[in-house]
């Protein structure tokens, strides 16, 4: 946890934006996998862990009431019979006061409280939750029927810990070098000991060690695959051959629950194909284009216009694509190989924030959200802001169904060539990831540097010292 003093004073920030009302965090309990004791791993609540620092205990709510001043940590500590099974475990109050709560109730008193707050008309804020079980628990609590809970949600909330939670501090800035570097750490892993004949899964639970070990697990579920194309494809028991190439899309969180995302993409021989360099080389320079943008004031949305018009320069040069690009753009005819956003937010949550409300937390009243294929899939579209902590991921991605499906409907005929295209049904995907702080003047890169460049990744591959 960081200092007491940390929570109490995101605590208080909070509170003076709302002023009056309950606002009530329901913390995250375990989820089954198959069976009631068979739990997936345990995930705290994110906006939970930041106004708490409190980590691995199920079932817990907070709440501050705003006209009383209370804040109020709700929970159980294990009985004897339970110690029978998970041992000593801390008491709740020592957690409380290395949080900064003055009172702790048993969870059962938590209905009484609420029902007599509501009673008296008190508003109670709450964000939209997003498991089954919270929203069945938030329905009973507030008398909500289930399927009107989201249309309850509290907007100012979501506004405040959006407006909270995206500048990241110094003190998170060290978390998060630190659950990058252990991402770093798998994805150097992958390069340097995957080899043809090997299955992606194979490779994969290598990566998920090396993210246990890090003592937070992993971020999400390990992307690691030749079908790269398929842009959440997970891994798989397919053989690695050579003349594959891989794209390892994964990250780990740290002890403290920050992430790291990050992206590689080499070939499982030896070398990459000259065919597959270049392409690389255009994705490559997607990249270094838009982190070369990145900076304080510029909306990412015209970051990831300024990437997918490099994506389209290098496909014009390789006799994919034709016209002139800043058109190819605004029709969207290179959603064709690109048909995802260029990044996201990324914190406690590896898509920041998400449950918030995407609208809330890469757009403004201003600037809407699109629903275009492509641009519907960009989670980041407002001006960036000092402290802001993102993914930069461009890629290509040649989908035989998409182009199948496009030249079927005649899109993109001024801009495509689909002839050439042809042959790229089954050469796969590239994508190259990784994770910036925005700073006063630009960006700084998260952890140590990775081997980028396909000349690098061939050196490290080739276990050549870099
Ligand atoms: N790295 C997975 C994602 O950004 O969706
Ligand atoms: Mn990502």
């Amino acid at each position: 946890m960081f200092p007491k003093e940390t929570y109490v004073e995101r605590r208080a920030i909070l509170k003076n934006t709302l002023k009056t009302g309950i606002i009530l965090f329901p913390g995250n309990g375990e989820s089954p996998m198959n069976y009631a004791d068979n739990w997936y791993p345990f995930k705290q609540d994110s906006s939970f862990l930041y106004y708490t620092g409190i980590d691995h205990i199920p079932d817990l709510y907070f709440l501050i009431n705003l006209d009383t001043d209370e804040e109020i940590l709700f929970g159980n500590n294990t009985t004897a019979e339970q110690k029978v099974w998970v041992g000593a475990t801390e008491k709740l109050e020592s957690y409380a006061e290395k949080s900064g709560f003055k009172t702790v109730k048993p969870l059962k008193e938590i209905d009484t409280y609420l029902k007599t707050q509501l009673g008296k008309g008190r508003q109670v804020h709450y964000l939209p939750p997003y498991r089954f079980e919270q929203k069945i628990a938030l329905s009973d609590l507030l008398n909500i029927p289930v399927k009107e809970l989201d249309a309850h949600k509290s907007v100012p909330l979501i506004k405040a810990i959006v407006a909270q939670r995206e500048r990241k501090t110094a003190e998170e800035l060290v978390q998060l070098e630190e659950a990058v570097n252990i991402t770093r750490a798998m994805h150097k892993h992958a390069i340097v000991n995957t080899r043809p004949g090997m299955t992606e899964m194979q490779m994969a639970g290598q990566l998920n060690g090396i993210a246990v070990s890090g003592g937070g697990g992993l971020a999400f579920p390990i992307i690691l695959t030749k079908d790269g194309q398929y842009l959440h494809n997970h891994a798989s028991q397919t053989v690695l051959q050579d003349g594959d190439l891989v794209l390892c899309d994964c990250g780990a969180y740290n002890t403290m629950g920050y992430g790291g995302d990050m992206t590689r993409t080499f070939p499982a021989g030896q070398r990459f194909s000259p065919l597959q360099k270049d392409v690389y080389n255009i994705v490559l320079n997607a990249h270094n284009t838009a982190v070369a943008a990145l900076k304080p004031g510029i909306r990412f949305k015209d970051v990831h216009l300024l990437a997918s018009k490099k994506l389209v320069e290098g496909l014009t040069d390789l006799g994919l694509m034709k016209g002139n690009a800043d058109d190819a753009v605004a029709t969207g005819a290179h959603t064709l190989f690109f048909q995802c956003g260029l990044g996201h937010m990324m914190g406690l949550d590896i898509h920041d924030m998400e449950n918030l409300g995407e609208e809330y937390v890469g757009y403004t009243p201003e600037l809407k959200k699109s629903t275009e294929f492509g641009l519907k899939s960009l989670r980041l579209g407002k001006e960036l802001q000092e402290d802001f902590v993102l993914t930069v991921e461009p890629g290509l991605y040649f989908n035989p169904f998409l182009i199948d499906e496009r030249r079927a409907e005649g899109k993109y005929l001024d801009f495509v060539n689909y002839d050439a295209v042809e042959q790229f049904k089954t050469f796969g995907g590239i994508r190259v990831e990784e994770d910036f702080v925005i700073t006063k003047t630009g960006s700084k890169l998260l952890g140590e540097p990775l081997a980028k460049t396909a000349e690098e990744i061939e050196a490290l591959r080739n276990n050549q010292k870099l």
